[in-house]
């Protein structure tokens, strides 16, 4: 069995009572917006949304103003799609065409949707993190047991992706690929863990109001139950 479980990485928001880290949330956009957004989409997630990570009005919509949503019209002069500045309600654009454009600028495979990701894969985040930081060589057992699985030319070997050869090559691969505005150290795996916190966010950004719900009506029903059981008593006190 060569394919891995996720790694064991622990975040601010794996408790019942944990919460997003804003910081690292917005780091993690950060990683996506310079490197990611290259090849992934992000259909389900709408500039104005990033409100949710602590992001204002403006700041928004200076961050919308780095994309183009493409029109349905032709431009008559060149041919080409025409283009208009986004507004915050707008979608993140995908960054091909279409599937064939992806297709053919990925060795044939599509860069997937990355906005549920996290709720698509087991363990979602952690999976993020370890596909992000387990790319390696292939280990000579593997090859020795199953030669056909020799990794071919233009995907990666990663343990952690259930195929494991993929058609993503490694997309962080130097510390300091991105500069973080707060000043912590962009290391390879900061960045994994900050854009892996990131998309656990776009999947789920009301985590913290379920978790508080739910909570709230555990609290609820022990409180119920306390009553409940005290009028029991009080019904039942004068029948011996
Ligand atoms: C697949 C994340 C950057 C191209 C994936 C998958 C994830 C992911 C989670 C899905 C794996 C699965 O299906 O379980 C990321 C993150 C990135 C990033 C977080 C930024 C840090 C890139 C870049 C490119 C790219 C820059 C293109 C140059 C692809 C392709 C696939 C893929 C082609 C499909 C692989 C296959 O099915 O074999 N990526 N990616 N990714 N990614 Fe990325």
């Amino acid at each position: 069995e060569f394919h891995r479980d996720p790694k064991h990485v622990s975040f601010s928001f794996d408790s019942p009572f944990g919460k997003y880290d804003q910081a690292q949330l917005q780091r993690g956009f950060q990683v996506f917006k310079e490197v990611c957004s290259a090849c992934h989409s992000l259909k389900f997630v709408a500039f104005r949304d990033l409100k949710g990570i602590g992001y204002n009005e403006a700041e928004i919509k200076a961050i919308a103003k780095q994309w183009a949503i493409k029109t349905p019209d032709v431009d008559p002069k060149t041919g080409e799609m025409s283009t208009r500045d986004p507004i915050p309600a707008d979608y993140f654009p995908k960054p091909f065409a279409n599937n064939v454009a992806a297709a053919a600028a990925n060795n044939n495979a599509i860069p997937p949707d990355l906005s549920l990701m996290t709720k698509a894969r087991h363990h979602g985040s952690a999976y993020v993190y370890s596909l992000l930081t387990g790319f390696q060589a292939q280990p000579a057992e593997l090859l020795k047991e199953f030669p056909d699985a020799k990794t071919p030319a233009g995907l990666h070997y990663n343990p952690y992706f259930a195929n494991l050869n993929l058609a993503m090559a490694p997309p962080l691969t130097a510390d300091g690929q991105v500069t973080y505005g707060d000043g912590t150290k962009a290391t390879v795996d900061q960045m994994s863990q900050d854009v892996a916190a990131f998309l656990t966010w776009t999947a789920e950004p009301k985590l913290e109001n379920r978790r508080r719900a739910g909570l709230a009506t555990i609290f609820f029903l022990l409180i119920a139950t306390g009553l409940a059981y005290m009028a029991y008593q009080n019904i039942w006190a004068d029948k011996k």
